[in-house]
């Protein structure tokens, strides 16, 4: 098989396409919640209606995390504790939309 131009032309979209995709995907990687201690709180807010082991796989499979439930206590708690956040850190809402629950 030949390869001409307009071959070389759909290989070029498809390296760029899969080389943005992979950029996004990088993004993705920002610090995860810590599950200790002072992070329990939001857990427990964002699975108090978690499923246990034995509910059906239904259940299981479309439980969605509270998530917004688990925000309430984010933005307070970090203010009183100080805990810093990075320059240019983006607009305080929606913490888990970035930052990801360990589970
Ligand atoms: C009761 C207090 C408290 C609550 C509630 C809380 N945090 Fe934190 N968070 C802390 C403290 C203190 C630290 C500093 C490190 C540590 O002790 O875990 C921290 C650290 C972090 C870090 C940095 C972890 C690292 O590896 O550097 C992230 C990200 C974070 N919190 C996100 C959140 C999000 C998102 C929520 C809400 C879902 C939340 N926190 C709720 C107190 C809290
Ligand atoms: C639009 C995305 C986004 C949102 C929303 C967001 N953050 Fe972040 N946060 C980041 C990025 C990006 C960083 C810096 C790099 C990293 O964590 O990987 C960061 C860093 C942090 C750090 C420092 C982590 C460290 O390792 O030192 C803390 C603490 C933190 N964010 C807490 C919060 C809290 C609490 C909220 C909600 C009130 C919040 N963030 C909302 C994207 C976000």
């Amino acid at each position: 098989m030949k390869i001409d131009k307009r071959d070389w032309m759909f290989i070029a979209v498809v390296v760029v396409v899969l080389g943005i995709f992979v950029a996004i995907s990088g993004k993705e990687k920002t610090t995860l919640v810590p599950n200790n201690a002072m992070h329990k709180v939001s857990y427990d807010a964002a699975y108090k209606n978690a499923p246990g082991p034995d509910a059906s796989l239904y259940k299981r499979t479309f439980f969605k995390a509270d998530k917004k439930a688990a925000e309430v206590y984010c933005e307070p708690c970090h203010k009183e504790k100080g805990v810093p956040y990075p320059p240019n850190h983006p607009a305080k809402n929606r913490c888990l939309f970035c930052h990801k629950f360990k589970r």
